[in-house]
């Protein structure tokens, strides 16, 4: 089964803090939007990679695509002022009604596998997002005080990939667009329409690249997979 990926990279990297979109941050020397965007180059059953930038990048993001000689790239297409609105540039870049994958260009230890997964629930069940169990103990809490504390074994952390098929994401961004509901990822926008998502069980190792520490966690993962790499 074949997709196309969007991948959002139009953020400003805020938390991170470097004074810069965190896409650029070198993680092993590479940057990082480029980890995310080879996972996509080796993969055979991707049809086309569309990235999403903002305007004064697009500039330095086409140099690095070709720099690094990312092949996959259809289209690089400037984002908006919400990781919604950017998602939703590039979805308008694809035509017909193929399974679409939407991933954070921040999430760079996705591995194929585990997009495959993706792609096979999107297919079989419409739509389907990556997810992992949640591992603290979570507590609802208005001032300061513990209201309750919620059961674990329903929450899950969802992530990316998020697979749909293209129509229905996009009228589902049209809809949301138009009344005005900004969801937090894209299955929510499918939620909100009472569309039903897919769970996916994915792996820890697929962290979003947000804060600081996170970096630190990158280079332990690459070092792991040089290591088993390497034996
Ligand atoms: N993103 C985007 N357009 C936006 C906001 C975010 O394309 N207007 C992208 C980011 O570049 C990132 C992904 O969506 O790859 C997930 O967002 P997040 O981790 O929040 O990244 P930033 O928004 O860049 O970081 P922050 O929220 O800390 O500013
Ligand atoms: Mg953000």
């Amino acid at each position: 089964q074949n997709y196309y990926v969007v991948i959002p990279a139009a953020g400003q990297g805020k938390r991170m803090n470097a004074g810069k979109n965190k896409q650029f941050l070198l993680i092993d020397k590479i940057p990082l939007l480029i980890h995310t965007l080879r996972v996509f180059e080796e993969d055979l059953l991707c049809k086309g990679i569309v990235i999403v930038v903002n305007k004064d990048e697009e500039e330095s993001i086409r140099s690095l695509v070709k720099k690094y000689k990312i092949k996959n790239v259809i289209h690089i297409v400037v984002g908006g002022e919400e990781r919604q609105q950017s998602v939703y540039c590039g979805l308008q870049k694809i035509d017909g009604n193929p399974i679409v994958l939407i991933h954070d260009g921040a999430r760079p230890f996705i591995q194929l596998e585990d997009v495959h997964h993706v792609v096979k629930t999107t297919d079989a069940k419409g739509a389907a997002v990556i997810a992992v169990p949640v591992k603290d103990t979570v507590k609802l809490v208005d001032d300061n005080e513990i209201v309750q504390t919620v059961d674990r074994s329903a929450l899950w952390s969802a992530q990316t990939p998020q697979g749909f098929h293209l129509e229905e994401i996009k009228n589902a961004h049209k809809k949301a667009a138009h009344e005005g509901f900004v969801g937090t990822d894209d299955a929510s926008l499918m939620e909100y329409l009472n569309r039903p998502v897919a769970i996916v069980e994915g792996n820890y190792e697929n962290l979003k690249i947000t804060t600081p520490e996170d970096l630190l966690f990158a280079e332990a993962i690459i070092k792991k997979r040089k290591e088993a790499a390497n034996t």
